[in-house]
């Protein structure tokens, strides 16, 4: 018999998104500085949340608790790919490994279920505005944010014991920028069945689930707007759209990966980048760049920060 301790797999490689050193070198800038606008968009909007009294409504609590998740859903791998691309050796500890992969179930659960939250939020608020304050109260947001980080934590506990206990004995390279299930699943060096049916009925319902609700929630909103014409139409419109956007650039790449875990690996590399780099960047742009409550709120933060004389 053949002892699988003896050659157990220590570390993993990470390969990157690429091998070319050229296009390395010039990626190393650009996602430094996507990191670093992502970070401090943020923390803006979570700040920018927290000292305006005028942002104390259901919507900006539910924004504010996304710009947390979004933070974190930005560095818990993309500082080390960052770093990756002009490291010599693209090691990750075999903990280190499974932190990245609990840490992407955990973060991904939550902001699931935030963004099923904050369409709940604007279905109320939409189609039914004279209940939106009974029903939107403040237990019910903290309630809110509480399911989704209980939700991540059991979507991201319940599928770990699976893949941890696996026997690693032979190869150990990572095609892709992070440490994830369907990937370090294929190493393991005995049959993955089961344990691919538990991912996929896991990460993969839970995605598609959360979208399903998402689509119906939206849709009824739309059809909502489109009857009632009234003056706060447009503004509805465009906070919708903000909404929608972000849902298709997360959802859609998380669907695909898990849907389909272990048919083509080649892609989902590149699909890992739209959820842990695109999506986290997106929210501080939408929500500060098309949104003028917020960006009044932050000129005003502004000012008093630099404790300039022009607050009137
Ligand atoms: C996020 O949720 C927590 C707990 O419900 C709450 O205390 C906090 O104020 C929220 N954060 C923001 C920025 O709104």
């Amino acid at each position: 018999m053949e002892n699988f301790n003896q050659s157990k797999v220590s570390e993993f490689i990470l390969l990157g998104l690429t091998s070319s050193q050229h296009i390395q070198f010039l990626l190393f800038p650009l996602f430094s500085i996507i990191y670093v606008v992502t970070v401090l968009g943020n923390l803006l909007i979570v700040v920018t949340v927290f000292s305006t009294p005028n942002l104390k409504t259901p919507m900006y609590f539910l924004l504010g608790n996304l710009s947390f998740v979004d933070m974190t859903l930005a560095s818990f791998a993309t500082p080390k790919m960052i770093a990756n691309l002009i490291r010599k050796h693209k090691t990750i500890s075999f903990a280190g490994c499974f932190t990245q992969i609990f840490l992407l179930h955990l973060l991904g659960g939550v902001e699931m279920v935030l963004l099923v939250s904050m369409a709940y939020d604007r279905y109320v608020a939409i189609c039914k505005p004279l209940h939106y304050m009974t029903i939107m109260n403040k237990k019910v947001c903290v309630l809110l944010v509480l399911t989704s980080w209980f939700s991540g934590l059991l979507h991201s506990g319940i599928q770990i014991p699976f893949v941890v206990n696996l026997p690693f004995c032979g190869p150990n390279v990572v095609d892709s920028i992070f440490c994830d299930l369907p990937l370090v699943t294929k190493l393991a060096c005995i049959d993955t069945y089961i344990v691919e049916i538990v991912i996929v009925a896991n990460s993969g319902m839970i995605s598609l689930s959360c979208f399903t609700i998402l689509l119906i929630s939206y849709s009824l909103i739309l059809i909502t707007i489109k009857n009632h014409s009234s003056t706060g139409q447009s503004k509805a419109r465009s906070t919708l759209t903000a909404h929608i956007t972000v849902v298709i650039l997360f959802f859609g790449p998380c669907i695909f990966i898990y849907i389909w875990p272990f048919s083509n690996h080649s892609v989902d590399k590149f699909l890992a980048v739209f959820y842990t780099i695109v999506t986290p960047i997106l929210n501080p742009i939408i929500y500060t760049l098309r949104n003028r409550e917020m960006k009044t709120a932050m000129k005003k933060l502004w000012s008093v920060f630099v404790g300039s004389k022009q607050v009137t």
